[in-house]
């Protein structure tokens, strides 16, 4: 099994991991939240230029906390796609450098494979098929997990991700960013059916509803209302319970859709991956659903759920014992589908 240095740079942290296979050696996550905060959310530009200051003293500490020297590393890994671009280069071009000037193997990453990856660093005996339900800042999505890099996505939201509803909801209900950890934490003082808000579901053409897809910006905006009619009415605003109600329509939602799709498929694993992952209503509802279907539920430890790299090495590494390699030349993609994951990669033989 190959040890792996990985970056991870696509949004807003900075992050360095060692890890070999599932085991993490190191993991150094510099957040740069405090920076962004002061806007009310990431600034892609504030962003790279925080990368670019903080990746060399974070490579160096992965390295000195794994008590490692560059000549136990065997292949150098980084999250080149989905992601901000200007993020995204920093990382990559730090280890396509260092791939060069220690004359390793370099692998690109899909976030959300890393993402997914995520749960095989707590849980030794996961492996496909299963379900993963991501849901991030930037994506929500069922994906049949079939096979390192074989992909199939089952589900999808058709207009916010559910890290960017919770992030959207928080701001206007002034809590500030990142919205997740703020709603999830004032959601405990709340009533969650203090507010009846609509799920949003997603029509069909022929009629009836897509069971798999989500949207969420039809449940922004009935909170939004709710929030104006309340303040109209001249009380004020019980902050909490619209919290607590907001994140118990979210977390029904996507634990309907994730069962159903089990259910349909024939997975007995649901792993859950991505910083709402982090959310303790989501957490709650999937597992008794789960138990009451006969299905396993799996989330992350809380600090593989957001951004890090011991996620990206642990895919790097998956992607290393099946020959895969990438090329010098590789690019950052902004967008880039699972199912393209592929196209990071040599051809094998
Ligand atoms: O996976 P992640 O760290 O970055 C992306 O790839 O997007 O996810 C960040 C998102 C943010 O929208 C943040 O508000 C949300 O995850 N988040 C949470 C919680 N912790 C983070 N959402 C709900 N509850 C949480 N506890
Ligand atoms: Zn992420």
């Amino acid at each position: 099994m190959a040890t792996v240095l990985a970056i991870e740079t696509s949004c807003d942290e900075t992050a360095v991991a060692i890890v070999k296979n599932r085991k993490v050696y190191s993991s150094i996550v510099a957040s740069q939240i405090p920076v962004h905060q002061q806007y009310g959310g990431v600034v892609p530009e504030v962003a790279s230029r925080q990368h670019l200051e903080t990746i060399n003293e974070a490579i160096a500490q992965a390295l000195e906390q794994a008590q490692l020297d560059w000549g136990k590393i065997d292949a150098i890994a980084a999250t080149c796609a989905p992601g901000l671009v200007g993020a995204l280069l920093v990382g990559l071009t730090a280890a396509k450098t260092l791939a060069m000037v220690h004359n390793k193997p370099f692998l690109g990453v899909h976030h959300l494979e890393g993402h997914i990856y995520a749960t095989y660093l707590s849980e030794s005996t996961l492996n496909p098929p299963f379900l993963s339900l991501l849901v991030s800042g930037g994506h929500t999505s069922l994906i049949y997990v079939k096979d390192c890099g074989n992909y199939e996505t089952l589900g999808q939201t058709r207009d916010d991700a559910a890290g960017e509803a919770f992030d959207k909801v928080a701001r206007l209900l002034k809590l500030g960013y990142p919205g997740g950890p703020m709603i999830d934490k004032l959601a405990q003082e709340g009533n969650p059916q203090a507010f009846a808000l609509p799920e949003g579901k997603v029509s069909l053409p022929g009629g009836g509803f897509h069971r798999y897809d989500t949207s969420f910006s039809g449940l922004k905006t009935a909170v939004l209302r709710l929030v104006q009619q309340l303040e109209k009415d001249g009380g004020q605003v019980p902050v909490a319970d619209v919290a607590a109600s907001f994140q118990e329509t979210v977390a029904r939602s996507l634990t309907k859709r994730a069962i159903a799709c089990a259910l349909d498929y024939g997975l007995d694993t649901i792993a859950v991956g991505g910083g709402v992952a982090a959310n303790s209503g989501l957490r709650k509802n999937l597992q008794v659903a789960a138990v009451e279907h006969n299905l396993r539920v799996l989330f992350p430890p809380l600090k593989f759920c957001t951004d890090n790299a011991a996620m990206i090495g642990c895919a790097a590494s998956d992607h290393l014992s099946c020959g895969h390699t990438s090329p010098i030349t590789l690019g950052v993609e902004s967008r880039l589908a699972l199912t393209q994951v592929m196209k990071l990669y040599h051809p094998v033989e």
